[in-house]
């Protein structure tokens, strides 16, 4: 059978059944979400904590289940906050991202946001004018964007080299004479987030270590203390060899030795990683319409498109999938079999795929092509409305 949790096949199968139409649909496993996050956030040394990066998924009963075994949730936008405060009102919650608008920052100070992360002087600026007018106390990191001597590996790059995110070392200076000028906006640390899509365990190490000494450099050279340094997510998943994840134990463990070169230091040093969290968690379900060749190559058309999960067309890969098999096989349906076929939807476009030219066993109209990893940064960052499909259907096995 393929490597798809029970509970999740027979909610496949039970949606197909209740389905006049051939089924696409999200459906996410709750209790395997759970057990992933708590193993997690268990091997994390103790000075470090998990917060979730609600831009990964914000789905309610995913936040339902995270909530309880993070230590918070990090937002990046006042929607974001407006969602989490509204249904979390006591969670711990930060707030990062470039671009805020003063209507956001005003909001922050009034939603009980424990730290925001400061993008440029100008956003640091604008935060201190609101929180004097308001007479609001806040505390903030400052956002580096470290010019680093190797550029981060990975294909998705916010740091390390110029881009829009943070602000340079140079600014520290002059971020702090702004805050000195004033009393209720306090620096608390530094954060940093340079990259996403990070499988290689010991380079994360490497450049954590990287941050700590940097910032031990500049406690000394402005004279500060500081307790906070968030070390941002970035964690990747293996869509490619999914077998080969992120070795996250060894990362751990590397990681208290590290820091126990940074015994004197008061830091607690937080994560705020989406994908990692929740991508596993997640299956896209779409159903095999047709089945038909062109040239030599055969296409699998399937209910649904990345206008529903935009992940393999964002990502530019092949997402991983398992088939379930028709469980119906009476029809006259045409099957393939040991061959190359490229996964593609409904979508009037060539980009519409999902896998292309990837060797399966065997496919039939009816079968189920279950994309696995289909938990972060796949439904919400889709072009939903486009064609005017109905929106998949979405189950949250508990
Ligand atoms: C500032 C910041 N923190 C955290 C994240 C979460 O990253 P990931 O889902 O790769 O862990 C992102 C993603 O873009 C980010 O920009």
């Amino acid at each position: 059978m393929p490597d798809i949790p029970n509970a999740v096949q027979r909610g496949a199968y039970d949606l197909q059944a209740q389905n006049s139409d051939p089924l696409c649909a999200y459906i996410y496993d709750l209790p395997g979400l759970r057990h992933h996050v708590a193993g997690i956030v268990q091997t994390l040394p103790t000075q470090c904590e998990m917060f979730y990066a609600t831009k990964a998924n914000p789905a309610l009963p995913v936040l339902q289940a995270l909530a309880p075994l993070v230590h918070g949730f990090e937002v990046a936008s006042g929607g974001e906050l407006d969602w989490v405060r509204r249904h979390f009102p006591d969670v711990p919650v930060i707030f990062g991202g470039p671009g805020k608008l003063e209507s956001e920052l005003d909001n922050a100070l009034t939603q009980q946001v424990e730290l925001i992360h400061v993008e440029s002087l100008l956003e640091l600026r604008r935060l201190c004018d609101l929180a004097a007018q308001r007479e609001k106390r806040q505390d903030v990191l400052l956002r580096i964007n470290l010019a680093l001597e190797e550029t981060p590996s990975t294909r998705l790059t916010m740091g390390g080299v110029p881009t829009p995110f943070g602000m340079e070392e140079r600014c520290i200076a002059e971020a702090l004479a702004i805050l000195s000028e004033q009393g209720w906006v306090r620096i608390r640390g530094f954060h940093f987030h340079m990259m996403s899509h990070q499988l290689d365990g010991h380079r994360h190490l490497t450049l954590i270590e990287r941050y700590l000494d940097t910032v031990r450099i500049w406690e000394q050279q402005f004279g500060l203390t500081v307790d906070q340094i968030n070390v941002g997510g970035g964690i990747g998943i293996n869509y490619l060899e999914p077998t080969q994840q992120f070795d996250w134990a060894g990362f751990c463990a590397g990681l208290n030795e590290l820091l126990k070169r940074y015994h004197d230091r008061p830091w607690r040093i937080r994560f705020e990683c989406g994908r990692a969290l929740t991508a596993a968690c997640g299956y896209y379900v779409a159903e095999v319409l047709d089945i038909k060749s062109c040239g030599n190559d055969w296409f699998g058309i399937c209910r649904g498109g990345t206008h529903h999960f935009r992940t393999p067309a964002a990502q530019a890969h092949n997402h991983p999938f398992c088939i379930l098999p028709d469980v119906d096989e009476s029809g006259a349906a045409p099957r393939i079999v040991e061959r190359p076929v490229t996964l593609v939807g409904q979508l009037c476009t060539p980009k519409d795929v999902f896998a292309r030219e990837v060797h399966i066993p065997s496919l039939m109209v009816g079968d189920l092509v279950v994309f696995q990893y289909a938990g972060a940064y796949a439904w919400n960052i889709s072009h939903q409305e486009f064609l005017m499909h109905p929106h998949p259907r979405e189950l949250f096995i508990d």
